[in-house]
């Protein structure tokens, strides 16, 4: 039996949404694998929405807005662009970011929203089913996609995310810019900084463990492990628990 993949799809509501609707009073023939929901920008498109797409079992998530300079609240869809250059990032690191797509669609091109939903379920077909999909989906990437949905709402990335234009392109108080090369240096630390602190957080949820538990565990190195741990306490999210022998357990406050 063919696989139909299921995609969910962010649409701006005056734009691709309205570019939909007109692909299908026109009668425009597309695959009807997507499943729509409406949004007013696609900068409202927080990224723990594409995430949690994926984790309950989409094999596709498409997000589309206006083009660029046709934003409604003029500057959304440019947002959207740096939250989605997240998303891709994180979801590089278990090879889903191909799973996901942004395009702009105007309200006039139906025939480009029916061709983009032609080309996007052909691409996603090609792929196979999400492992995260399905009656038995694949804990580990469920847990990994978690870790990323909440990484991607902390503030530390929302502050690089949001602030990225700023950050860029002004001095700061001492008469410093950061340039772009230096600002993706950071931005990718981060990603994966907060990827790891939140797959800690999510394994302690569990139970208490030790640093070199969680180490061999997660496969991560122990003297990070231990420097993720020392972060995450002083946000007051671990804490320390019983002593084993002479080991320290932490656990999740
Ligand atoms: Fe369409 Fe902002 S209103 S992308």
């Amino acid at each position: 039996m063919s696989f139909e993949p299921k995609i969910l799809g962010f649409l701006c509501n005056w734009c691709c949404y309205a570019g939909a609707d007109l692909a299908g009073v026109s009668r425009m023939q597309y695959p009807p694998n997507i499943r729509v929901i409406r949004v007013m920008c696609s900068g409202r498109i927080d990224p723990a929405f594409i995430f949690e797409s994926l984790r309950v079992g989409a094999d596709g998530v498409f997000i589309g807005g206006c083009h660029l300079g046709d934003c409604h609240y003029l500057e959304g869809n440019y947002e959207a662009v740096k939250k989605f250059e997240m998303v891709q990032k994180f979801l590089k690191l278990i090879n889903f970011d191909n799973r996901v797509r942004l395009e702009w669609v105007s309200a006039s091109e139906g025939a480009r929203y029916a061709a983009t939903m032609k080309e996007f379920t052909e691409h996603i077909k090609s792929l196979g089913p999400s492992p995260a999909g399905g009656n038995n989906p694949d804990k580990l990437i469920l847990n990994k996609l978690r870790a990323m949905e909440e990484a991607a709402s902390g503030d530390r990335m929302r502050v690089l995310v949001g602030r990225e234009r700023k950050i860029t392109e002004q001095e700061n108080v001492y008469g410093e810019k950061t340039d772009m090369d230096n600002f993706f240096k950071i931005f990718d630390k981060a990603i994966v900084e907060e990827y790891e602190r939140a797959r800690i957080f999510i394994a302690l949820e569990e139970k208490s463990r030790s640093v070199k538990d969680i180490a061999a565990e997660l496969d991560i190195d122990p003297s990070i492990v231990l420097e993720h741990m020392i972060i995450l306490k002083s946000r007051g999210l671990v804490d320390f628990g019983e002593i084993v022998g002479i080991t320290p357990m932490f656990i999740k406050i």
